[in-house]
Formats: structure tokens, C-alpha cells, sequence
């Protein structure tokens, strides 16, 4: 393929167009490509202040993903149950403030995924390594199921799993790369989803991880 093809390529994979998943539900592909350095020193400059950690599940497991938070709210889990709380419970301090990069990035997204006027007051940031899963749940920690979630990948690929309002529900299986937004909500808004064991890889940004940022709001 000569050059210039190569370049429009890419080029189109960097706004790569939108493809349903399910009714309210839409992959963005490549949405925060253009943004992955800011987005990704960003996430870097919140870890140094709210260390990333692996949290207990009210069942005593602890999760394979280490998870941090930027906001006013953080979602957390531990031996009493899963809850958003304004302060990291390891320093005390309240979690970073929410870039104005996230806030622009959520907004946007979930404009293009036909939400309007999305503004997160809070965002998970998990970090993967290979090897590491997030089993299928339901984002219900949140006071208002009316707002969508707008979830970011970073860094290596996943198999992000999509299902149905109950656990049994058949699964999409969705290959998400670095740069792809999905964005659920309305109908879909309570689906149950989750991320496959992460494979090894390597990636020029991440190394051997994937990060992903879900922005949520919460109260
Ligand atoms: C989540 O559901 O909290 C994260 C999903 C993902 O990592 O893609
Ligand atoms: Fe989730």
C-alpha cells in the first residue's frame, strides 16, 4: 500500500466512526486517540497523589484490578460494601479533582453517543495487567441511573464483554482498543458488563498495562 494510504488509514482510525452495541449503548472508535498522551499523564499526576490499590470485594476477594479515582466522588469497595465516598479511605485526603480534560472528554463522548450535557463528578480509573480480569457486573452504585457512563481504554487491548439487564443475558464480545470510548445509557444503562483476562502485550504508551477511565456521575 503506497504511503499516503497508509496515512488515511490512520488517520480514519483516529475518529473510526461509532458502531452500535446495544439499544443506548455505542463504541466510539479511536474517540480520545488524539488525547491518549494528556490523558495518560493525567492519570500518571493523579496516581503520585491517590496511590493505585487493590480493593476487597464485600466477600473478601481482593480484585486483580488496582483501581485509583479523580472527582468528588471515588468509588470504593472494601469488607462493609461498594459506595462512592469524597475521600480516599488510604490517606484521607479528598481524591484529585477531576481534569478538564476528562470533563471535555466525557462531555463530548457521550454527545456523540447521543447524550447531552454529560458532566461526571466521578471517575474509576482501573489499571490492568496481563492476566488481571474485571468479572460481569452493574455500574449501580450511582444515585441517578438517568446519566450515562462514558469508559475510556488505554494502552493494551481488552475483550470488553457486554450483556443484558440480568447476569445470564447473552454476551457481546467487543475487542477494545487503545483510544475506543464506549458510551451506555437509557436502555442499556444497567447491563451487566465486564473485561476478559487481559493477554501480554506491550504498548508504546503503557507498557504492559491497560487503563481504563470511567466517568460517571455519581451523587
Ligand atoms: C468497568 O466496568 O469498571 C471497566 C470497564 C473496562 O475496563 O473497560
Ligand atoms: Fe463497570
Amino acid at each position: 500500500m503506497p504511503y499516503i494510504g497508509t496515512m488515511q488509514q490512520s488517520l480514519f482510525d483516529a475518529d473510526g466512526g461509532k458502531e452500535a452495541l446495544a439499544p443506548g449503548a455505542t463504541v466510539l472508535r479511536g474517540f480520545a486517540r488524539k488525547r491518549d498522551v494528556a490523558l495518560l499523564a493525567a492519570v500518571e499526576e493523579i496516581a503520585t497523589q491517590a496511590l493505585f490499590r487493590h480493593m476487597v470485594t464485600p466477600g473478601g476477594f481482593e480484585m486483580s484490578v488496582a483501581m485509583t479515582n479523580c472527582g468528588a466522588a471515588g468509588w470504593v469497595t472494601d469488607r462493609t460494601g461498594y459506595r462512592y465516598q469524597a475521600h480516599d479511605p488510604h490517606s484521607g485526603a479528598p481524591w484529585p479533582a477531576m481534569p478538564a480534560g476528562f470533563l471535555a472528554l466525557a462531555d463530548e463522548a457521550a454527545t456523540a453517543a447521543g447524550f447531552a450535557d454529560f458532566v461526571p463528578d466521578a471517575c474509576l480509573i482501573n489499571r490492568y495487567e496481563p492476566g488481571t480480569k474485571l468479572s460481569l457486573h452493574q455500574d449501580k452504585d450511582e444515585a441517578d441511573y438517568a446519566h450515562p457512563i462514558v469508559s475510556v481504554s488505554l494502552g493494551l487491548p481488552a475483550t470488553f464483554q457486554f450483556g443484558g439487564p440480568k447476569r445470564g443475558d447473552p454476551v457481546r464480545k467487543v475487542a477494545l482498543e487503545h483510544g475506543d470510548v464506549v458510551v451506555w445509557g437509557g436502555p442499556s444503562r444497567l447491563f451487566h458488563h465486564g473485561v476478559l483476562t487481559l493477554k501480554s502485550g506491550e504498548h508504546p504508551l503503557t507498557g504492559r498495562r491497560r487503563f481504563n477511565l470511567t466517568l460517571r456521575k455519581a451523587l
